[in-house]
Parts: structure tokens; sequence; C-alpha cells
């Protein structure tokens, strides 16, 4: 009976220890996607100049293809401070580190559209 019992609480205890190394994996960084991440800070940030559905006349940054010919410019230009020439969004306040950093990651990421 007492063998019994022990084995059962290493048999839990196994068990216990090899979900929290699932749980560990599980929980690694999401890579950034356009389609989940980076089209939405585009439409908060960037709208409406760039995206023509919206009235926008600038250069169009409504879909995957573009954005990810363009995201080094899109990158250097958010980098910018608001008095520098080039620095968008144009006219607009500098847009948060988190923002930012979400674009540098993406494309760390590699640009993935999904
Ligand atoms: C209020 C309107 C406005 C907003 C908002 C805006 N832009 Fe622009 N954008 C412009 C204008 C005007 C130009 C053209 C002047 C220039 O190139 O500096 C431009 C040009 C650009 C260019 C160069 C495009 C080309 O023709 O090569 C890039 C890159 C760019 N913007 C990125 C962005 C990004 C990224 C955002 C959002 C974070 C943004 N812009 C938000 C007005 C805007």
């Amino acid at each position: 009976m007492k063998k019994f019992l022990v084995l059962t609480m290493l048999a839990s205890t196994v068990f216990f220890l090899s979900n929290c190394g699932s749980a560990k994996k599980a929980a690694a960084p999401r890579k950034l996607t356009y389609k989940t991440d980076i089209s939405v800070l585009i439409d908060q940030n960037c709208s409406p100049c760039h995206i023509p559905s919206k009235g926008g006349k600038k250069k169009a940054f409504d879909n995957y293809a573009s954005v990810k010919m363009d995201i080094d410019d899109m990158i250097k230009r958010i980098d910018l401070q608001p008095t520098d020439r080039g620095f968008m969004p144009f006219r607009g306040k500098k847009l948060s580190d988190s923002t930012i950093n979400a674009f540098k990651q993406w494309r760390t990421d590699g640009v993935l559209e999904n």
C-alpha cells in the first residue's frame, strides 16, 4: 500500500512538472503579423492620409504588399522628432514607444502577413 502511494505521488509530480514545461513553451512571445498587429496600428495612426478608402491621398498603406515594401522608410520617419523634416505622422504627435517598437518588432520577426 505504501509503495502504491509513493508511486502515485511520483507519477503526479512528473505529470505536474511536464505540464509546467509545456506551459512555459506556450508563453513564448508570439511573432507579430500584419493582419493582427500592424494593420490596426496603421489604421489608428496613419489614417486618413495613407488610407485611400478614408479619403487619404498619400502613399497607400492599406495593404500588406506596400507596407512590407515601405517598412524601412516608415520606421525611419516615425523614429524622427516632430520638428524634423519628414516626421510621421505628418504634423502629429510622436507615436508611443510601444507603438514604434511594434513596427520594429514586426520587421525583426520577418514582416509576416498572417
Ligand atoms: C495627417 C496626414 C498624415 C498622417 C496621419 C501620416 N502621414 Fe505619412 N505622409 C503624409 C504626407 C503629407 C506625406 C508626403 C510628405 C512627405 O513625404 O514628407 C507623407 C509621406 C509619408 C511617407 C513617404 C511616402 C512616399 O511617397 O515615399 C511615409 C513612409 C509615411 N508618410 C509614413 C507614415 C506613417 C508610418 C504614418 C503613421 C504612423 C503616417 N505616415 C501618417 C501625411 C500623413
